[in-house]
């Protein structure tokens, strides 16, 4: 008889995002997502050879944007590029199963949710095989915002970002690491994937230039906002910089309510709300940080306090692990809400031994 779980393919497994996906299944059985099958894919490059997960070694497949490669899974997490991403969501989604993918590609399309778990979990249920995750600044940033969002309206967001090199993928975290040894040796560093040096060094500019000076990560910022949070009209201004730091976002927000709110309500509203933690004593320099959200799940707020300029403002310092939180996590977390809910595409009783899988309602 067939191991009882769910048949879960992960293509783009050697990349960050693939590799902190499996450790996360790594750390312990999660009750929503019981595996029965787990199908690696990579590009020719890592095609052929072995990854160990769970004590068992799995061969890592050559990816294929084609529905066969797919057939009997129930769930893929595509962890790779915009223009791969866009060639393999409509193949997963034809061979049956659901696509959540971490790039781009998906995000904006009308006919594709856009989901965080904590935020706008329903959204899931309306997927035509393809559910996107958003960017990882984005995504720490409504979690953080949603609660209070609940409870007084937020009008207008300004968001100052301080991120991680490892949002931009492997070759980047390789770049800082040698250019730092370059410096330490005393030889020049070399220079590929960012326009300057990011050893000691700090660079506004994040993705490409749009029209009017914007780069595309402030634009994701904006976007993947409104749309997750329901808020098409929300006024919203981001400035995205990459800083010299491994792994962990850090984001200064700056919010704008229909009333005023007091730091403490703030402070009693985020230190209950799902996925938040809060460390907020800046009297004992507790405040999060990248090195600390290193590893771990939640989004940390902290540095709560008035908007001087503001009288309805309040201005914050949100931190989280942009490969975890921002991508991995979320995945997972999808999955997990997507087979909890049985919002699969078809009927695959007879395939998967368990779970009340119905079609999902068309749109
Ligand atoms: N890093 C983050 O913090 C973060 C957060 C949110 C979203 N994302 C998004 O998640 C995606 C992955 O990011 P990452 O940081 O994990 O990138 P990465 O470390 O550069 O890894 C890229 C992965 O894609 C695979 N790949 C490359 N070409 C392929 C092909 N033709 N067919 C199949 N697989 C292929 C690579 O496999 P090989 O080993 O064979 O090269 C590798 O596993 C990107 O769209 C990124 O924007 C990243």
């Amino acid at each position: 008889m067939a191991t009882p779980g769910y048949r879960i393919g992960l293509v783009g497994a050697t990349g960050q995002v693939g590799k902190a996906f499996l450790k996360i299944l790594e750390e312990g059985p999660r009750e929503d997502l019981p595996i029965a099958e787990l199908r690696l894919f990579a590009s020719e490059r890592s095609a052929g050879t072995m990854m160990t997960v769970l004590g068992e070694a799995h061969l890592v497949h050559l990816a294929a944007p084609d529905p066969h490669v797919f057939e009997g899974l129930d769930l893929v997490l595509t962890a790779i590029g915009d223009d791969l991403a866009r060639a393999f969501g409509p193949a997963i989604a034809q061979s049956g199963a659901v696509n959540v993918d971490k790039s781009n590609a998906w995000r904006m399309d009308p006919d594709v949710p856009l989901v965080v778990p904590e935020v706008n979990p329903q959204a899931a249920a309306s997927h035509h095989g393809i559910i996107a995750g958003p960017n990882c600044s984005t995504t720490q940033m409504v979690v953080a915002l949603w609660p209070l969002h609940q409870v007084n309206p937020i009008r207008r967001v300004i968001v100052d970002t301080y991120q991680a090199v490892s949002g931009t993928g492997w070759r980047a975290v390789d770049e800082l690491r040698s250019q730092n040894t370059a410096i330490a040796v005393g030889s020049t560093p070399e220079v590929e994937v960012y326009p300057h040096r990011i050893a000691e060094n700090v660079i506004a500019e994040i993705g490409g230039l749009r029209d009017g000076g914007a780069y595309s990560e402030e634009l994701k910022m904006i976007d993947e906002t409104r749309k997750i949070m329901g808020e098409p009209a929300l006024a919203i201004q981001a400035t995205c910089v990459r800083v010299p730091v491994m792994v962990g976002h850090s984001e200064a927000i700056h919010v704008e309510f229909a009333h005023e709110m007091a730091p403490d309500e703030a402070r009693a509203i985020l230190s209950t709300a799902p996925g938040v933690v809060v460390i907020d004593d800046p009297r004992a320099h507790d405040y999060p940080t990248p090195l600390q959200a290193a590893g771990r799940d939640p989004v940390y707020v902290g540095r709560i306090r008035r908007d001087a300029s503001h009288p309805r403002g309040l201005s914050m310092w949100v931190v989280a692990d942009n490969v975890r939180k921002g991508a991995a996590l979320n995945a997972i977390q999808v999955f997990e809400l997507v087979a909890r809910n049985g919002w699969f595409r078809g009927n695959r009783d007879a395939r998967a031994p368990f779970g009340n899988r119905v079609a999902v309602s068309a749109r």
